[in-house]
Parts: C-alpha cells; structure tokens; sequence
C-alpha cells in the first residue's frame, strides 16, 4: 500500500512555485486525494502504520481529509486539531512560526478527556515541521501520548523531522514518499 501511495503522490501533486511566498515551493496533493486510487491508497498505507492508538488526530485543514478516513478505518476516535481561533474557550493553545509570521493550533481544554490516551497525528505534509511540532505540543499538554506521527509527503531537504521528534518525545514519523 506505501508504494502505490508513493507512485500515486509522484505522479499527481501539484507543484506551485513561489506559493504562499517568494522561495517556498508548495506541494499541494489536492489531486492525489481527488482520484479515488490516490486517496485509497493514501488512507489505507497510513491505516497500516505502527504502533496502535485509540485516536486520530488531524490537523486543520488538509490533516482532516486524511485523519477522518484513518480514524474509519482503524476504528479510532477523530481529533481535530483546530487552527487558532476556531474553537470556544477555553482551550490549549500552540503557536508556531510559518515562512513569515505565526499561527495557533488549538485543542478544547476541557469536556474532552485526552489523559493516557494513545494519538496518532496525521498531516499531508512536513515541510519545517513547526505544524506538526505545535500539534504534538498540543497532544502532550492534554495528557496524552504521541504513539506515532504520519505524513504523505516529507519535504526532507527542510530538515522538519528532528523538530517533530523533539517534540514529539521521539515518536516514530512515517512519510509515505519522501522528497
Ligand atoms: C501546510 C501543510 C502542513 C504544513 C506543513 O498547511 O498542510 O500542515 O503546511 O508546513 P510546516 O511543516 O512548515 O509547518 P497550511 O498551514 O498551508 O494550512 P492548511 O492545511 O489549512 O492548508
Ligand atoms: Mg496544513
């Protein structure tokens, strides 16, 4: 399943240069999950990783397409991390640099019971590793344990991985295709 996910993410991503700033190169998988091969076999490949958990976390937005169809799959409960400002207090709060300026990941801070739960965080893509380092932070300070994070696509070359791992408390990351 990792394999077909990797050709499927090679053959249909979207490349836009220069997007959301001069210098970045965005990798948009809207049309990987807009063809039903792609997002099978994007959801089944991350529905296979290792170790088990009783919850999915996603984070807003493209980490929702994935996390809801892993979550099915595996019989897990669904969290969405929400962007800041989403959610009603009180909530626990993240923030995290982008290419230029900052942004908030949110979970609720209460009426929601994360303590000793095992979450897997799914997000499409790790490019400098501060979303998904914030959503573990998030994760961590709810009480829970990041048991493993997941992405489709690893911009490797922006060295995100050692972020996420630090702050993950060493959690494996999988990337179904890295480039
Ligand atoms: C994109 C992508 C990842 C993040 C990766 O999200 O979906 O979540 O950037 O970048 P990083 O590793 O440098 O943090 P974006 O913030 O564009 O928002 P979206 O998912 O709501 O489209
Ligand atoms: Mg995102």
């Amino acid at each position: 399943a990792a394999s077909a996910a990797a050709a499927a993410v090679s053959r249909l991503t979207r490349w836009a240069d220069d997007f959301p700033v001069a210098g970045v190169r965005f990798a948009d998988l809207t049309p990987v999950f807009a063809e039903a091969t792609g997002f099978a076999a994007v959801v089944d490949a991350l529905a296979e990783i290792g170790p088990d958990a009783d919850v999915i976390a996603g984070i807003d937005a493209r980490g929702f397409l994935l996390g809801g169809g892993v979550a099915n799959a595996r019989g897990c409960g669904l969290l969405a991390v929400r962007k800041g400002g989403k959610l009603p207090p009180p909530v626990l709060s993240r923030e995290y640099d982008l290419e230029y300026g900052t942004a908030r990941l949110e979970l609720p801070a209460d009426g929601l019971d994360l303590r000793g739960r095992r979450v897997l965080i799914i997000d499409d893509v790790l490019a400098t590793g501060g979303t998904l380092a914030a959503a573990a932070e998030l994760v961590i300070a709810a009480g829970a344990t990041v048991v493993a994070t997941a992405v489709v696509l690893e911009l490797s070359f922006l060295g995100g991985r050692g972020k996420v791992a630090e702050a993950s408390g060493m959690a494996p990351l999988t990337a179904l295709l890295q480039l």
